[in-house]
């Protein structure tokens, strides 16, 4: 495989892709169905789409691509956003290599292949998630298209105060004259000022965060809002991410 794979990497340099005239890249190659998603793309997209992409999609990523019949739906728009714009992932990364291996696989019609039971992914050192994506120059970063830059953060006035609104900052309980605890949910300051319990930041770390404790119900604390329901678990995993990106105000 290695040696078709270097082979397809030196075509698309020189055929400028997209296109290979009336041949796909897959007959060029006479690799016909030998690229599959179990073998081949899932392992990319394991790396490379995650954590966005996932099967309840989060940070703003509208399509789960988690499984086969996912993945085989926007198999086109795969191969138009990662390998002819560079548009995605937003911080790019992608790999030659594996940028060859998608083309060939949605060229090919993209074959599901065999699932290897192999149990929970296991994303070794090679195809781990780089924490900062890789802003190599083979990625065309244009500052110019807003969807290139990575999706901002939650913040507190865009997103997380919402929430609170409609759900922790009603007179009585976390707004009003006489909050719960002290603690005041209506303004940013009053979270930041924190209740009887004190910070609610956790400095950035949302293990440590003393409202995600609460809206998780963690180490025993009871859980917020008061009597439940908790909030719908992508809304707690946006106020994880908000907590992770410093809680920024706006
Ligand atoms: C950091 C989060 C993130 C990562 C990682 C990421 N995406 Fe996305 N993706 C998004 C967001 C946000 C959108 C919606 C905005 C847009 O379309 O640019 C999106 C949209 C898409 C779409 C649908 C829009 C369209 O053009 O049809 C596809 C397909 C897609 N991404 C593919 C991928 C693939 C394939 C990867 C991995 C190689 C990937 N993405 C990695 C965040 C991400």
């Amino acid at each position: 495989m290695l040696r078709w794979m270097m082979a397809s990497v030196a075509l698309l340099a020189l055929s400028g892709c997209p296109g290979f005239g009336d041949k796909t890249l897959a007959e060029l190659e006479g690799i016909g169905g030998d690229v599959t998603y179990h073998a081949d793309i899932r392992p990319i997209i394991e790396a490379r789409c995650f954590p966005c992409h996932t099967d309840p999609a989060k940070f703003g990523a509208p399509n789960p691509l988690a499984n086969y019949e996912q993945a085989a739906a926007f198999a086109n728009r795969m191969d138009i956003r990662v390998v002819q714009e560079g548009t995605m992932p937003p911080g790019g990364g992608v790999l030659d290599e594996e940028k060859a291996l998608i083309s060939a696989w949605v060229q090919a019609g993209a074959p599901e292949g065999t699932a290897l039971d192999m149990g929970p992914p296991d994303l070794g050192p090679d195809m781990a998630p780089d924490p900062e994506p890789d802003m190599g120059p083979e990625v065309d970063m244009d500052p110019e298209a807003p969807d290139m830059a990575p999706p901002p953060p939650p913040t507190w006035d865009d997103d997380v105060q919402p929430v609170m609104d409609a759900s922790c900052a009603f007179p009585g309980c976390h707004g009003g004259a006489m909050p719960q605890s002290n603690l005041d949910l209506t303004t940013y300051a009053g979270f930041l000022a924190g209740g009887f319990g004190g910070d609610l930041t956790g400095d950035g770390d949302p293990a440590r965060s003393g409202l995600v404790d609460r809206l998780r119900a963690r180490d025993g604390l009871p859980l917020m809002p008061q009597g439940g329901p908790p909030l719908d678990e992508p809304v707690i995993e946006m106020i994880e991410a908000w907590i992770a990106a410093g809680a920024p105000e706006n």
